[in-house]
């Protein structure tokens, strides 16, 4: 089954709770080419994906997630960092607070959507000590990590809990 765009955008949920299956290899490099190709200031690319299905290494990220110990249940996670300096010696400032992190926001958006089209779960964590996950994936100094992507086959039906307000409350036609 091919699912169009706007049906792709609108199945992703949020996914918390996963089967155990690893998820084959050849999905997850569907997931980093798919990463790889969001659109990204200048072409720079100021991002390395880190790919994880260690299990002392997935409990780590957990913790480090503020105990968000579901991350850990996914048989996969991808942690997303950014670049900053690589950024910050196109564009200065802007390069290093702004284009590296929505740069590195795009290409998780698509392996979510990717993940979505693949039939498997993923949910985008924001809320973690990035000196702990740096820790956990003794990630070199120059890299920061953005985005925690624990990803899996769902083990529910995915239905989507939550609402949003609707284009009117937030367009202007100007
Ligand atoms: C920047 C960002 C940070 C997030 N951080 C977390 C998080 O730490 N833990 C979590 O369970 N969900 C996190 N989420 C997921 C949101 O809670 C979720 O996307 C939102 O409630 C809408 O639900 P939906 O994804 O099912 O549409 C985050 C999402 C974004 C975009």
């Amino acid at each position: 089954m091919t699912l169009d765009i706007m049906q792709v955008i609108k199945k992703r949920v949020s996914v918390r709770r996963f089967r155990p299956d690893p998820v084959p290899r050849e999905l997850i490099m569907q997931l980093l080419e798919a990463a790889i190709w969001a659109p990204n200031a200048g072409n720079i690319q100021p991002w390395q994906f880190y790919v994880v299905t260690r299990e002392d290494c997935r409990r780590c990220l957990a913790t480090a997630a503020l105990r968000q110990e579901f991350i850990a249940s996914a048989p996969l996670t991808i942690v997303v960092c950014a670049e900053p300096e690589r950024s910050a010696r196109h564009y200065g400032d802007r390069g290093r607070y702004l284009y590296c992190l929505q740069d590195t926001a795009a290409a998780a958006q698509n392996i979510l959507l990717a993940a979505t089209a693949l039939g498997l779960g993923t949910c985008w964590v924001g809320a973690f000590d990035e000196e702990q996950v740096r820790g956990c994936l003794n990630l070199p100094a120059h890299l920061r990590p953005v985005a925690i992507i624990p990803v899996g086959y769902p083990a529910d039906e995915t239905t989507r809990r939550t609402q949003r307000r609707s284009v009117e409350q937030v367009c202007h036609f100007v």
